[in-house]
């Protein structure tokens, strides 16, 4: 058994309360490897942001959990060494049942996800329980999902999505004791948050999405006065990445993410957390296939992963300081 605590990490309590007093969300970027959290760690630092690193199932399938950990353990070194004792959270994302919530409790996670979303209601009350009570022996904090996201999550896939309705989620997060509610408001997982059936074009053929439905959000917070809340499916999608993919040989059709504007009014609202993952993927491929394709003879992967770990870096900082507003909220 290993506690977060033995390795400098934070619990989403605080954090998030500071956050909604402070209008703004603390940014869950996902990780699997060491370039990402080197990435996120120095964006952090060096915005001064508090941080959430997540962990998938998938990601803990890929690089084996006790190397994730003590990833995570680098992160809190990595970060005072750069200078900034940021508050870092090891979060499970997408966790599917309570084995693993559990055995992510029992090797160093501050904050788990129970994503009973996809079950009955009252199985979803049930299951997300069982993780609470678990998980609040250890001082972990638990988020938990109500509404379903189209797209897939984790191993789940949904077509449409189904918006969180505000009239349960009371009775949900007494009944369950959640610290966290992440809720279904028209975001999505993946590159392609809409069909261009359901977007507009602008005059240069650009995509443009159908707006979040912030009167479910502003609902929700009525009902829920100062609960804090978490969006899923939160990339943006950045264009720049999208037409560097397919200018060096990838094929990623009708991509189109949550314009920033939207994810900067959810993070003024009770909206404490959003989850990035795809934004990373694609500004991560698109240097690497640019390095590739203009240095054909190179084949150490320090030479385009480094790269790609810079811009990554530099995506992440935009994000915090322009988008979500974390940045200078480390020491709060
Ligand atoms: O919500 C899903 C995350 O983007 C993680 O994706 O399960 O492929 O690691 P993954
Ligand atoms: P994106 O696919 O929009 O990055 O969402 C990631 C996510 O919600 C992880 O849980
Ligand atoms: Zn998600």
């Amino acid at each position: 058994m290993v506690n977060y605590k033995d390795l400098g990490l934070v619990n989403t309590r605080d954090i998030f309360a500071k956050a909604i007093k402070g209008g703004y969300a603390i940014p869950a970027y996902n990780f699997n490897n060491m370039e990402q959290m080197q990435a996120i760690i120095q964006a952090c630092v060096e915005t001064k942001s508090p941080v959430i690193l997540q962990v998938s199932k998938g990601a803990r399938q890929y690089a084996d959990k006790f190397i994730l950990r003590n990833l995570a353990r680098g992160a809190v070194e990595y970060a005072h060494e750069l200078g900034c004792d940021i508050p870092i959270v090891l979060h499970l994302d997408h966790g599917p049942n309570f084995e693993v919530a559990k055995d992510c409790i029992d090797n160093g996670f501050s904050s788990v996800m129970i994503d009973g979303s996809s079950l009955p209601y009252e199985e979803n009350i049930a299951l997300t329980k069982q993780v609470v009570d678990y998980a609040h022996k250890f001082d972990v904090t638990v988020e938990a999902e109500l509404g379903v996201l189209a797209g897939v999550e984790d191993e789940v896939s949904a077509a449409e999505s189904h918006y969180t309705k505000p009239e349960e989620v009371v009775d949900f997060t007494r009944k369950t004791g959640c610290d966290s509610l992440a809720i279904s408001i028209g975001t999505s997982h993946g590159r392609c948050k809409f069909t261009p059936e359901q977007c507009t074009r602008n005059a240069d053929g650009i995509l443009i999405p159908p707006p979040l439905a912030f009167d479910v959000l502003a609902e929700i917070e009525k009902q829920l006065p100062g609960f804090p809340i978490v969006l899923h499916g939160s990339s943006s999608v950045p264009i720049q990445y999208v037409k560097m993919i397919e200018q060096y040989g990838g094929k990623i059709p009708d991509s189109v993410g949550i314009p920033e504007e939207q994810l900067r009014k959810a993070a003024k609202s009770a909206v404490c957390k959003i989850n990035i993952d795809s934004d990373g993927r694609l500004a991560m491929t698109a240097i690497v296939r640019k390095v590739l394709a203009e240095n054909p003879g190179e084949f150490d992967p320090r030479k385009y992963l480094g790269p790609a770990r810079d811009e990554l870096k530099k995506m992440y900082m935009h994000k915090n300081i322009d988008v979500l507003g974390s940045a200078g909220h480390a020491l709060d």
